[in-house]
């Protein structure tokens, strides 16, 4: 692939911009400037920087973030900052191709959860990873504003009816964590559904963080408003789960 081409499939702006870049020596590879933007480099596995900056070749981009309180899921917030401004610019500008969205989640968190978020370019797995008939678990843990009784876990663990379908939902499991404490795993996705379930057993979450989605946890080292790429075992361990 030539190496403006390359920097425009990243997310680095548009090919003329990209070409400017590396004519003007601002891409290096090995620490070496390459100043010919038809330059062939071959894209699988390569490290690069741009004004100072490294890179590294992802022909699609598979990536968590720890999720802050105070962000919105959305590209377009009404109230809070977007969770799309955690990320660096050239995600946020990886082109569209066909019907490859750009980087989004997978998913979405309220504003006041924290916690995974999956993000990616891949209209696939996006679809695969959201869809509910793979019931990939989710993982809440959850703080209440009442302690947690044994006839309220019985009771998320056997159904609850929401306002906005008569079909109840169940949690895959439920464990008290402390007197106001639980982690409840889903595996499906409503609006708000977490709070929805603790409101209709007469509780009331007061914090809400997802720890885990299928096989992922949350490292312990990504601190809130962090990103990091999926390894290639974390991608394929999410899509054996998601069959
Ligand atoms: N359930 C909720 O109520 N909120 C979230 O952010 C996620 C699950």
């Amino acid at each position: 692939m030539q190496l403006a081409d390359l920097l425009f499939t990243q997310g680095f702006g548009a090919r003329r911009t990209c070409a400017g870049l590396v004519q003007q020596g601002l891409v290096t590879i090995d620490g070496v400037a390459v100043a010919d933007a038809a330059a062939e480099v071959e894209p699988e596995g390569l490290h690069f920087c741009v004004q100072g900056k490294e890179w590294v070749y992802h022909a699609k981009a598979y990536l968590m973030l720890h999720k802050p309180a105070g962000y919105e899921c959305s590209q377009r917030p009404s109230a809070w900052p977007s969770i799309y401004t955690l990320l660096p610019s050239p995600l946020r500008q990886r082109p569209n191709k066909g019907s490859t969205p750009g980087v989004q989640a997978i998913g979405r968190l309220d504003q006041d959860t924290t916690g995974m978020l999956l993000m990616s370019d891949d209209g696939v797995f996006i679809h695969r990873m959201s869809s509910p008939k793979h019931h990939v678990p989710k993982i809440y843990e959850v703080d209440c504003a009442e302690p947690v009784t044994a006839p309220q876990l019985q009771q998320l663990l056997a159904g609850v009816v929401l306002d906005d379908d008569p079909k109840p939902v169940r949690a895959a499991a439920c464990e008290a964590t402390g007197s106001q404490a639980l982690r409840l795993t889903l595996t499906e996705g409503k609006y708000h559904q977490v709070k929805r379930m603790l409101a209709a057993v007469g509780n009331r979450v007061v914090g809400l963080h997802r720890s885990r989605i299928g096989p992922l946890e949350l490292p312990p080292d990504l601190a809130p408003g962090q990103w990091r790429w999926l390894s290639r075992e974390q991608l394929s361990a999410l899509l054996n789960r998601a069959q």
